[in-house]
C-alpha cells in the first residue's frame, strides 16, 4: 500500500530532536523555528515529558470514557489555574479541527441557531463545520455546502453588529491571532466590542486559540491581551507538545447534557499524561515569560532589517512580511543554514519556535538569517 500523500514535503528525514534542535539521518543539526507548525511548546524530547508518557503507557495507556480517569480531573484543575479560567469546564478531543467542530456544535445545541460568523483570512481546520468557517473555498467539498457561514472583513465591528442584530447567529468564531491568515493581531478594542455584541445578542463567542494559545504569545491565551472572556476557547497544538490532544474550555453558562458530545480517544490516559507534563514544564521553566522575553528581543532585532516590509506578532508567534515571494530565502535558510521556518501566502515567514528557545538561539537564528538576505 502507498501513503495517500497530499503533502508537499522537504527531502529531509528527521530521526531525533532535542529542545529546539532537530537531527536528520545524515547527522545534520537544524534549528527549529517552526515547531512542526506551532506544536512543539516545551521543546522536543523534554526528559520530564518522555518520562511521564513512558511511565503512563507502561501502566495503562488507554481506556475509553466508560471508566473513571482521574487524570482528566487533575489536568482540568491544573489547566483552569494555569489559564485563568478555573470556573470553566474542559472537554477533550484529539485535533484542532475536532475541538472547533465540537465548539460550533455545542454553541448550536445551546442557542438552537444555525448560522455562523467567521472572518476573512481565517483557518479553523478540516472537519465538516471547521472547514466551512475557514476562508479558503478551495478546501470546501460539496458536502460542506449546507452550513450557512457569513464571512466578515477582519476587524469590522460595524458589520459584525449589523449581522448580529437579527439574533439568528449561533456563534462567532475567531482566532486569538490569525496564523495561516498571516500573523494578524486583532485590535483589543475590536475583541472587546465583539465580545460585548455577542453577549447582547446571546451569540456564542468561540476563541480559536489552537495556534495562538498555550503561552505562545506571552500570555496563556492571546485574547487575554484584550481582557475578554469568550464562551468557548479551543486548544490543541502546544497542549500536547506533539502528542495528538485537543480540547475546549467551556464557560459555566453551558449545561452538561449527557451524550450530547462524545469521543473514543479524547481525554485518554496517555493524552492526559502528556498534557499534564507540558503544563508542569511550562510552569517550572517559566516558558510563558520566556516567550515574551525572547519574542520581544527577536521582534526588536528583526525590525532592524530593511529588507523586511513588516514584522508583526506577539511573543513567539512572529510574522515577517516581504514585498516579494520568500521561497528562495526559505529554501536557503533550510538547506544551507539548516533552519526550519514556517510560511504563509507567498510573502510571509512565520516563526513559531518552541517556547524554550534562549536569547542565544535567537541570536543564532538572526545570524543565519542575515547570511541569506
Ligand atoms: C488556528 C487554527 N485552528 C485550527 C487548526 C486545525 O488544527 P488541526 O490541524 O490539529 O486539526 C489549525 C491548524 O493549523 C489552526 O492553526
Amino acid at each position: 500500500m502507498k501513503f495517500f500523500d497530499v503533502f508537499s514535503r522537504w527531502q529531509i528525514e528527521p530521526v531525533s530532536a532535542k529542545g529546539c534542535k532537530i537531527y536528520d539521518k545524515e547527522g545534520n543539526e537544524y534549528l527549529d523555528f517552526y515547531g512542526g507548525h506551532a506544536v512543539i511548546s516545551i521543546g522536543h524530547s523534554h526528559p520530564k515529558y518522555t518520562k511521564r508518557i513512558s511511565e503512563q503507557v507502561a501502566n495503562i495507556g488507554f481506556y475509553s470514557n466508560s471508566v473513571l480517569i482521574p487524570l482528566q480531573d487533575e489536568y482540568a484543575e491544573k489547566l483552569g489555574k494555569a489559564s485563568g479560567y478555573p470556573d470553566y469546564s474542559l472537554f477533550m478531543v484529539n485535533s484542532g479541527a475536532e475541538a472547533n467542530e465540537n465548539a460550533l456544535k455545542l454553541a448550536s445545541f445551546h442557542n438552537n441557531r444555525k448560522k455562523i460568523i467567521s472572518f476573512s483570512g481565517s483557518f479553523h481546520g478540516r472537519t465538516a463545520a471547521a472547514i466551512k468557517v475557514t476562508d479558503i473555498p478551495k478546501y470546501w467539498a460539496p458536502i460542506n455546502d449546507d452550513l450557512e457561514v457569513v464571512f466578515l472583513p477582519w476587524g469590522d465591528i460595524e458589520k459584525v453588529k449589523d449581522s448580529l442584530k437579527n439574533r439568528d447567529i449561533s456563534a462567532v468564531i475567531i482566532e486569538g491571532i490569525q496564523g495561516i491568515g498571516g500573523i494578524i493581531v486583532p485590535e483589543n478594542s475590536f475583541l472587546q466590542e465583539l465580545s460585548k455584541a455577542c453577549k447582547e445578542t446571546e451569540t456564542i463567542l468561540i476563541l480559536d486559540e489552537i495556534q495562538s494559545g498555550y503561552g505562545r504569545t506571552g500570555k496563556f491565551f492571546a485574547h487575554q491581551y484584550a481582557n475578554i472572556s469568550p464562551d468557548i476557547i479551543t486548544i490543541a497544538k502546544g497542549m500536547g507538545n506533539g502528542f495528538p490532544v485537543s480540547g475546549m474550555l467551556i464557560s459555566p453558562e453551558f449545561k452538561i447534557i449527557p451524550e450530547q458530545l462524545g469521543t473514543t480517544f479524547g481525554g485518554n490516559h496517555l493524552a492526559c499524561a502528556a498534557a499534564l507534563a507540558v503544563l508542569e514544564v511550562m510552569e517550572e521553566e517559566s516558558l510563558i515569560d520566556n516567550a515574551t522575553k525572547v519574542g520581544n528581543y527577536l521582534m526588536k532585532e528583526l525590525k532592524q532589517f530593511s529588507q523586511i516590509k513588516e514584522v508583526r506578532g506577539r511573543g513567539l508567534m512572529i510574522g515577517m512580511e516581504f514585498s516579494e515571494p520568500i521561497k528562495p530565502l526559505r529554501d536557503k535558510l533550510l538547506f544551507e543554514q539548516k533552519v526550519f521556518t514556517g510560511a504563509t501566502g507567498k510573502n510571509i515567514f512565520r516563526l513559531l519556535p518552541p517556547l524554550c528557545i534562549t536569547k542565544e538561539d535567537a541570536d543564532e537564528f538572526l545570524s543565519r538569517f542575515k547570511t541569506i538576505l
